[in-house]
């Protein structure tokens, strides 16, 4: 599912994998299951973060002309997945239940059909391939990695 930049291929396995991690968490009955489910939730929420604002700003930069519609897609989602986790955090346990298939679609609704279209735009060369915390931390300052 290569869309041709080795960084942004690799943020798009992890979903992968934060889909497969958060499913075995939901899954698994131990004692500090609520905890791995909080691990798995914050790495969901910095890989929604980062990685959008990684895609985004490198499209920005190459005066992608699809460029709105694809942010107004990514807004959805990331919407869509901060009121799941607000809810659970608030106590609603159940809403967490379609959360790793919900991710898990987003390979096939988003990854292999939408983000392949900028292949060619995006390349390795201009593309910021900082690890998704430093991105997050230089877009908001106020946000300082400890
Ligand atoms: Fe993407
Ligand atoms: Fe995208």
């Amino acid at each position: 599912m290569s869309v041709g930049v080795d960084v942004i291929d690799d943020d798009h396995q992890a979903f992968f994998r934060v889909s497969a991690l958060l499913q075995e968490f939901q899954s698994c009955r131990v004692e500090n299951r609520d905890a791995l489910i909080e691990t798995a939730l914050n790495i969901l929420e910095e890989y929604i973060e980062g990685h959008f604002l990684r895609e985004e700003t490198a499209l920005a930069a190459a005066d992608y002309p699809d460029l709105e519609a694809h942010i107004a897609l990514h807004d959805d989602f990331a919407a869509v997945v901060s009121r799941i986790i607000q809810d659970y955090r608030d106590g609603d346990k159940a809403r967490l239940d379609p959360l790793s298939d919900l991710v898990a679609n987003w390979i096939g609704n988003h990854i292999l059909t939408v983000d392949t279209r900028y292949r060619g735009v995006l390349t390795d060369e201009n593309v910021d391939n900082q690890p998704l915390a430093r991105l997050i931390a230089n877009a908001d300052p106020m946000d300082e990695i400890e």
